[in-house]
Order: C-alpha cells, then sequence, then structure tokens
C-alpha cells in the first residue's frame, strides 16, 4: 500500500508528449503540482499550451531540462516528489539504428530515471508507461496466448532489433523497470500497459507521436482504396491518462494493467468515422484483401513486410482488460467517440483537409 501526498509535486518525463499532455492536464485540473521534465522548455511550441493550461487550472507547472540519455538530468526535476511518471520513450517508425534511435533512449532512459529515483529519498512510487507492445509484438501472438487473449502474465518473445524494434524497445525497457524495482525497497513500480492510444491530441502540431501519423492516413487518402482488416487494440488517450492518474495514487495498485478500450482492428477504426465525415473525407469503406496487400505491402511501406502481414492481417486481436477495471475502477469511451474527436483534432489543426 503507497498513500501518495497529493501536496507534494509529482514529476512527469517526456510531459510534451501526447500521452503526457492529457496526464499533465488531468494533474493540474486536480490541483497539484507538476514537475515537467522536458527536453528543451524553451520549446513554446511545445510547452505554451500546457503553460495554458495550468493557468486555468488549480495547479501549477515547472519544467526541468532533462534528456533520457543525460544521466542525472532528472534529479532536479525529481527532487521532493513521492511520484514520478515516466512517460518518455521513443514512439518513431522512421528508424535509421533500431539501437540508438529506439532501444537506447528507452532502455538507458528507463534506467537514468529509476537511478534517480534510488537517489531521490521523497520516491515512493514510479509508474512507467510501458505498452501492449511489451507482451506481444503481432495480432496472430493474441491467438498463440492462452484462451486466446493478451493478460498481464505474458511477455513479448518475438519482437527483436530486426522485426519490430519499437516494441523490442518497450519490452526491454519495462523488463529493466522490473529489474530495477526488485533490487530495491524504496519506491514500488506500477506499469501502465496501453494498447494502441487514440484520441484528440492537446497540441496536434508540435506532437509527433505514431498515433497521429496513422490516424491521418486514414483521413489524407492513402487508404481511399481500402485499408488492412489488421487486429489492434484501441484506447483514448484520455483513458490512458487517467488510468496514470489512478495508477499513481491507488494505493493498492500493483504490477502491470493493460490499457486496453476495444479489441477492433485498423479497418474498423476507419469505418466509424464514415457517419460523420464519410462524404468529405477519402476515408477507407473496405478491407483490402491479404494477397494484394501481400504483393503490394512491401512497396509502398518499409513497416509492412511479408511478415508483419502475414501475421496481423486477418487476425483478431483480442486482450483482457479485467485488472484494471477491477483493480483502479477503469472505465473506457467508446471507439466512435475517440475516433472522431481524434479525427476532428487533425481537421481543426489544419493537417487534414476535406475533399
Ligand atoms: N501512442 C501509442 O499508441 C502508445 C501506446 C502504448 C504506449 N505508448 C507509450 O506512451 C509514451 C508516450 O508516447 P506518445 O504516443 O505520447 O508519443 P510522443 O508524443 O512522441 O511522446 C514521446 C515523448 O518522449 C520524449 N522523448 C523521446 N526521446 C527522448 C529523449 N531522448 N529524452 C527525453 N525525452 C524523450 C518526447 O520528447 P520531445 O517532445 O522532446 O520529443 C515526448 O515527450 C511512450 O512511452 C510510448 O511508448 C504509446
Amino acid at each position: 500500500m503507497t498513500q501518495i501526498d497529493p501536496s507534494k509535486p509529482v514529476m512527469v518525463t517526456g510531459a510534451t508528449g501526447y500521452v503526457a499532455n492529457w496526464l499533465v492536464k488531468k494533474l493540474l485540473d486536480e490541483g497539484l503540482t507538476v514537475h515537467a521534465a522536458v527536453r528543451n522548455p524553451d520549446n513554446q511550441q511545445k510547452v505554451a499550451h500546457l503553460n495554458e493550461i495550468a493557468a486555468n487550472s488549480k495547479g501549477s507547472i515547472h519544467y526541468f531540462k532533462s534528456d533520457l540519455l543525460a544521466p542525472g538530468s532528472y534529479a532536479e526535476a525529481m527532487q521532493g516528489c513521492e511520484l514520478v511518471f515516466h512517460t518518455a520513450s521513443p514512439f518513431i517508425t522512421d528508424i535509421k539504428d533500431p539501437q540508438k534511435d529506439l532501444i537506447d533512449p528507452a532502455v538507458k532512459g528507463t534506467q537514468n530515471v529509476l537511478e534517480t529515483a534510488n537517489n531521490t529519498p521523497s520516491v515512493k512510487r514510479v509508474v512507467v508507461t510501458s505498452s501492449c507492445a511489451a507482451i506481444y509484438t503481432d495480432a496472430i501472438d493474441c491467438q498463440n496466448a492462452p484462451n486466446g487473449t493478451l493478460t498481464e502474465d505474458l511477455w513479448n518473445t518475438t519482437a527483436s532489433l530486426e522485426y519490430q524494434p519499437y516494441s523490442y524497445s518497450k519490452t526491454l525497457a519495462e523488463q529493466k523497470a522490473w529489474e530495477m524495482a526488485e533490487a530495491q525497497s524504496q519506491w514500488d513500480l506500477v506499469t501502465v500497459n496501453p494498447c494502441f492510444v487514440m484520441g484528440p491530441a492537446l497540441n496536434a502540431k508540435a506532437t509527433f507521436s505514431e498515433s497521429l501519423s496513422i490516424l491521418k492516413q486514414l483521413g489524407d487518402g492513402t487508404m481511399k482504396m481500402g485499408a488492412p482488416k489488421m487486429g489492434v487494440g484501441v484506447v483514448d488517450v484520455r483513458d490512458v491518462a487517467e488510468a496514470h492518474f489512478k495508477a499513481g495514487f491507488t494505493p493498492a495498485a500493483k504490477g502491470r494493467y493493460i490499457t486496453a478500450g476495444h479489441n477492433t482492428d485498423f479497418l474498423e477504426m476507419g469505418t466509424v468515422l464514415l457517419p460523420k465525415y464519410g462524404d468529405q473525407y477519402p476515408l477507407p469503406k473496405k478491407a483490402l484483401p491479404k494477397w494484394l496487400l501481400m504483393l503490394v505491402g512491401p512497396m509502398t511501406n518499409k513497416l509492412f513486410t511479408r511478415r508483419f502481414i502475414k501475421n496481423n492481417v486477418n487476425h483478431p486481436w483480442k486482450a483482457d482488460n479485467s485488472k484494471i477495471k477491477n483493480d483502479l475502477g477503469m472505465s473506457f469511451r467508446p471507439l466512435q467517440t475517440t475516433m472522431e474527436d481524434a479525427f476532428q483534432t487533425l481537421i481543426d489543426a489544419n493537417i487534414l483537409t476535406a475533399k
């Protein structure tokens, strides 16, 4: 049981990110003092909206310059905090060197943040943003799981430096976090493991999360001929923020939490948008046949290797979200609300324009 004093500051690494923005908003709305550890506190494009949220909330925000690969750079931000949210980690698919671009910042960054927690006596709990990617790589892994369902008991064993290195980076980073948590007794670790995060962005123009670039492809004509029926889990970004908050402040929170709202697929993510946006935007209406994807996929997108298509297209995704519902009292927004609110963000930011 870990009781967090809400009058003490709370630290958020990567506060400028798509997911962390909503967590920071939630913390500020609850009247907390947020220590925002970011790469560049002077980048107004990335912090101005957070300052505006803080100005209209009961809480306050203070920035600290930190980098995952700079040992000790989180020490000042962590001073006096009982609760640390570690969200920072690269979520990118356009990578040249997976070790340098993904694995090092994810794993060494986690080690850096947790070593600082070990050296900061006020810290009682660390909530790490892991991912369902630390549990599985491809939708076919669900079928191979006991009862065809992903649970917190499972670990990703199929990602590697060569295949789905982002998933590999999240797996190694979470494993490092548990290893370090078990080696000490000052703080406890809770991990939030979201599936694919969707929903509105608080700062769409300056947020580069892969979530938003995939959403953009649903509406910019890239998929007007159809979308792959690729099994995926979807969760609303606002629900992910709520899950972090509950993971931080629920004394009995423990272990890993699959944070997944819907067992769905990529095509359905597009078709739920049709009633509201189908007349104006070239959304996908049908599934692209697997044989066609196998033929042309590898030429159009370097992520779409034959192995990836074989293991994901026409394979349903299924995860058990009962632990987070039972332990933390979480409920999840409807898929349609999540997708519509997300799509509207890109329209409002002029990232998507009507046909
Ligand atoms: N989006 C999803 O579908 C999803 C699903 C499951 C888990 N997650 C996890 O959620 C977390 C946030 O992802 P997101 O979707 O919000 O992506 P995002 O918007 O790209 O946020 C990533 C954050 O990490 C920071 N970061 C990256 N490299 C860094 C470095 N070397 N030093 C310091 N900070 C660094 C970024 O800082 P800058 O702003 O300075 O670039 C940014 O704040 C990640 O841990 C991700 O793995 C995301």
